[in-house]
């Protein structure tokens, strides 16, 4: 198949916008022994075929193959569309309007109030606070206090610890079992025990419907917290860093009406996808078109940054920032970013509008400036992404 065997992919560049594609271009490597598909079109192809499962993060705490214990990440099939029809409601750009972006707006204003009153903070703290808030009310995890809640997700996850050597990488598993385990008993015991005495329109709710356990439940929270909230806060981080270092750029999106500013936010997540990586496994031997044949167990690593650079689909310059381009190009400019096929990213215009909404008002307060620019790490396991640290922003005081 005309795929690329090796680590090398094509549309890699050093003239490039991006920030994070230099230690991309160290850190992005496929899985061993699968096939590296950098392509546009081909990734499309296999995330399109019904063939296909994921087959990501093997030592994830929440890979089931019992479809009641799976997370939506590794359901497929019927047990899949379920699942999807269940959450669906959540994610209508109906509910992110009148449900949603209420609670953004209040949310943003007390973080920013916060900010000018002390004229120094953390942007990653802010886009960390705000991201999390928004997961938790709509998982429906709002029994005990978020931060906290939010750190114990992470580390069951397994994110900060399995890329270090050692005994870090042998302790991993452990840990990630006992962040599990509290975080099971601390957050989501107390939320699902409230829910059970009164329903309410969240997620843990609709799942209680269905009939689900405590433990299903914690498998499903704790996809909607990684797949949620650690992409969109590193993302916020992410676009403002460019705006901050692009003064044109800053100016286009304060001047821009929503599906302007949207726009902006898309081109830069283009050379910034959370996702470097996802992977397939086929189920069944298959030959398509745009790709060829894939025999019964090859396992995929599909190359989701090199895929938005691919000049044969997002056209010329690739890896520059051009917030026309999208539109030139009669796209929607979600380009692979939000992946595609089944499991195409439910949250995508949430994340859109919770970060459009952060980054119009944060630009607007006077004597806004980035005095640090973040320290950047990369979070192999999984998808591959980058993690944006210590973002020293500052204004004018009140
Ligand atoms: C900038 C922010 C985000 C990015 C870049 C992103 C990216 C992605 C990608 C690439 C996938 C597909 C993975 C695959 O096919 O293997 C995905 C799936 C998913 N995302 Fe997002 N996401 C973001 C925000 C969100 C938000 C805000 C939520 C929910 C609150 C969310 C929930 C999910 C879920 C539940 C899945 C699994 C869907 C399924 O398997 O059917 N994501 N996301």
């Amino acid at each position: 198949m005309p795929a690329t065997e090796s680590g090398s992919c094509p549309f890699f560049s050093n003239h490039t916008d991006s920030k994070t594609a230099a230690m991309a271009a160290r850190f992005v490597i496929p899985e061993v022994d699968t096939t590296h598909i950098c392509h546009f079109d081909q990734l499309r192809a296999v995330l399109r075929n019904a063939v296909m499962r994921q087959n990501g993060a093997p030592d994830a705490p929440n890979k089931r193959e019992d479809p009641m214990m799976a997370s939506i990440f590794f359901l497929h099939g019927d047990a899949h569309k379920r699942r999807r029809a269940a959450i669906s409601g959540f994610f209508t750009p109906k509910a992110i309007a009148t449900r949603h972006l209420p609670g953004i707006a209040r949310t943003t204003d007390s973080l920013l109030a916060a900010f000018r009153a002390k004229g120094e903070a953390l942007l990653d703290e802010i886009s960390f606070h705000l991201t999390a808030q928004v997961v938790a009310e709509i998982i429906g995890l709002t029994e005990t206090p978020l931060l906290p809640l939010m750190h114990r997700i992470e580390s069951a996850n397994g994110a900060p610890a399995v890329w270090r050597g050692g005994l870090g990488k042998l302790l991993a598993p452990f840990k990630s079992w006992f962040y599990a385990m509290a975080f099971y008993l601390r957050d989501v015991r107390p939320a699902v025990a409230a829910r059970r005495h009164v329903r309410r329109d969240d997620v843990i709710s609709k799942l209680l419907d269905e009939g689900r356990s405590g433990l299903e439940i914690m498998v499903e929270c704790m996809t909607f917290g990684l797949a949620g909230q650690g992409t969109t806060r590193e993302f916020i981080v992410v676009a403002a860093w460019h705006m901050f270092d692009n003064a044109a750029l800053r100016e286009q999106f304060l001047a821009a009406d929503e599906p302007g500013q949207t726009a902006i936010l898309m081109e830069i997540l283009r050379l910034e996808p959370q996702a470097s990586m996802i992977y397939r496994t086929a189920t069944d031997t298959t030959d398509d078109p745009a790709i060829g044949v894939i025999a019964q167990g090859e396992r995929l690593s599909l190359n989701v940054r090199a895929a938005n650079l691919d000049e044969s689909v997002v056209g010329p310059d690739p890896a520059r920032i051009d917030p026309a381009r999208a539109t030139r190009l009669k796209n929607n400019g979600a380009w692979m970013s939000f992946g595609d096929g089944a499991h195409f990213c439910p949250g995508w215009q949430l994340a859109l509008a919770e970060t459009r909404m952060l980054l119009d008002k944060l630009f607007r307060i006077p004597g806004v400036r980035l005095v640090r620019a973040p320290d950047m790490q990369w979070t192999p396991p999984m998808l591959q992404s980058y993690q944006l640290v210590n973002a020293v922003i500052a204004c004018d005081k009140d």
